[in-house]
């Protein structure tokens, strides 16, 4: 029986195995953190990213690792990958760890991102901000996530509270993109190089973190999903990708902006589990073990709504007809993701009606646009 070794042992990876057992893999988790929620679906290895030992002894366990958590340090990929194949290729890792080597990659790739500057010092951010404007953002260059580490700087004022609060260089400033909205393209390659990309998602954030996806996005012509799906088919190419990749985008003034990607699959991508023929978590392992990747059609319009902080009753969300629930067995903590919910509708109204009836009981203003 083939075991795929997962490096973190979050809700993605719970949902990675989820979508294994069907096809009859199994799993191994290795994790920092003994009460990680997919320990239930798999064996756990509880270790330091650095314990030698342990990377080697889960080595000879497993056939191949992947991961579902991007701040993985790139020697511990690196060792694992001197014993087993690793997917993706820690360079994506690497790239993927640091904003500033993500967005060069980006303009190498002449992907459109916004302006940027590296700031190390107090000084270094006045330097960038004569060079950028304001509006901007101050964001750590490596471990963000959620919008944590980030700072929006509107006023000249901003500056010295913002450079306190972030806690130290290395950062990037940004130009701050007044979007008409974000966009995310999910996308997988295989080991034998086939490509698949999954309808265009609309995501809505609030205080930087998702709170709600559409897809497939909503009047997203054609030349937006073209441009899209080459944007990553560069980059899946440029970094000889294997497994599923996710590229959140700016749509500003009819162009998209590539802002960031994860080298794994991501809460973007959760609809695809009822709502796209094949879903990203079920491709990511068809592709790290080389099978023929399936089809990425959506089913038909899908909502996937983020439950954060607190989860609602189960058995109120689960009368909503047709509302799939996933619940990630987390203890509750404000700001932190506990499961999703997820609608697949055949139409617009329906959809915004499935939407009305979970917005009575998830406290989630962005639901009542
Ligand atoms: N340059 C920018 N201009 C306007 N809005 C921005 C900019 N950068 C980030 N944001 C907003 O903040 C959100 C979070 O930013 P970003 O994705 O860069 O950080 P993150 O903390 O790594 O998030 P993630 O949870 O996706 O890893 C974005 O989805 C967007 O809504
Ligand atoms: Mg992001």
């Amino acid at each position: 029986m083939t075991v795929v070794g997962v490096l973190g042992a979050g809700q993605l990876g719970r949902m990675l195995a989820l979508a294994g057992y069907p096809l009859g893999l199994r799993f191994a988790f290795l994790d920092e953190n003994a009460e990680a929620p997919a320990g239930h679906l798999g064996d756990l290895t509880v270790a330091s990213w650095n314990d030698h030992a342990a990377l080697d002894a889960f080595a000879n366990t497993v056939d191949l690792v992947t991961y579902e958590f991007e701040n993985v340090p790139v020697a511990a990929a690196e060792r694992l990958a001197m014993r087993v194949p690793v997917f993706p290729p820690p360079r994506a890792l690497d790239v993927a760890q640091d904003r500033l080597k993500e967005k060069t990659l980006f303009r190498d790739l002449e992907i459109g991102t916004t302006t940027f500057a590296t700031v190390d010092t107090r000084e270094d951010l006045d330097r960038a901000v004569a060079v950028i404007g304001l509006p901007a953002v101050l964001k750590t260059r490596m471990q963000g996530y959620d919008g944590k580490g980030q700072r929006v700087l509107r006023r000249s004022d901003d500056l010295d509270p913002a450079f306190a609060a972030i806690g130290g260089p290395p950062l990037l400033l940004e130009a701050f993109v007044p979007f008409e909205r974000e966009l995310s393209i999910i996308a997988a390659r295989s080991r034998t190089g086939e490509t698949a990309y999954w309808p265009l998602v609309e995501n809505v954030h609030r205080d930087g973190i998702l709170r709600l996806s559409i897809a497939p996005a909503f009047d997203a012509d054609g030349a937006v999903v073209d441009a899209a799906v080459a944007i990553a088919a560069k980059t899946l190419e440029a970094l000889d990708y294997v497994g599923v990749l996710a590229i959140e985008l700016f749509q500003h003034e009819g162009r998209l902006l590539a802002n960031e990607m994860a080298p794994r699959v991501h809460n973007s991508g959760h609809w695809t589990i009822e709502g796209a023929k094949t879903s990203q978590f079920e491709n990511h392992l068809r592709a790290v073990l080389g099978f023929p990747l399936g089809a990425t059609e959506a089913i038909g319009l899908s909502a996937m709504v983020n439950l954060i902080g607190e989860t609602p009753d189960s058995a109120a969300l689960l009368g909503i007809d047709g509302a799939h629930l996933h619940l990630y067995g987390k203890p509750a903590r404000p700001g932190r993701k506990l499961g999703h919910v997820t609608l697949v509708e055949p139409g617009r109204e329906a959809l915004g009606s499935a939407i009305a009836q979970v917005a009575t009981l998830v406290a989630e203003p962005t639901l009542r646009r």
